[in-house]
């Protein structure tokens, strides 16, 4: 097992499967609809190119990136756009597509934030969610696994910016914290 895994909690072949069941969801739900798939960085990239090719109705893609003020572990709710759409949002159907959900903080900003640009509507998928730390409510519409309260790496996923490229999700060992 890799030096960081302390345990697989979501398998490779697992993935698969639950982003094709997700990709032909939101193929149904948005049919004759404008949809525009919005990744958050770097999180989502692997999330969102697995999924896109999985939904077989017109789409756009593009990205956005945000950061946290304040220290990791003590999030403010105040997130800072690092990098922002290249386009308009105006009358699309957004998605937004994200790779965990925790605090509900960066989502609950992001929501507002998205829904102020005139979008026609504005929707969740996440591949995670970590449901006991929530501090604000935010709905979520469509979600890939529910973890319990543990830090995860893998499938985009970081630590530290490493181990994104893991193809499962896993929580990470204790004695990679201290380093
Ligand atoms: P929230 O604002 O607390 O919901 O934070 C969501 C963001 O925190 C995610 O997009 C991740 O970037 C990061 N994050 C939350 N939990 C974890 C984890 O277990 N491992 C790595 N990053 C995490
Ligand atoms: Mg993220």
């Amino acid at each position: 097992m890799h030096e960081a895994v302390k345990e697989v909690l979501v398998t490779e072949e697992e993935i698969r499967e639950k982003v094709k069941e997700l990709g032909e969801r939101i193929t149904n739900d948005y049919k004759g609809k404008n949809l525009m798939l919005v990744g958050i960085l770097k999180g989502a990239v692997m999330f969102l190119s697995d999924l896109a090719r999985h939904i077989k109705i017109p789409v756009l893609i593009d990205f956005m990136a945000v950061s946290s003020y304040g220290t990791s572990s003590e999030s403010t709710g105040v997130v800072r756009i690092i990098k922002d759409l290249e386009t308009s949002i105006e009358d699309y159907d957004v998605l937004i597509v994200e790779d965990i959900i925790d605090t509900g903080l960066t989502l609950s900003y992001l929501t507002d934030n998205l829904r102020k640009r005139n979008a026609k509507s504005v929707k969740i998928v996440t591949l995670l969610d970590k449901p006991e730390r929530r501090k604000v409510d935010v709905p979520v519409d469509y979600v890939g696994f529910t973890i319990p309260d543990e830090f995860v790496i893998g499938y985009g996923i970081d630590y530290a910016e490493k181990y994104r490229n893991l193809p499962f999700v896993a929580s990470l060992k204790e004695e990679v914290y201290k380093k």
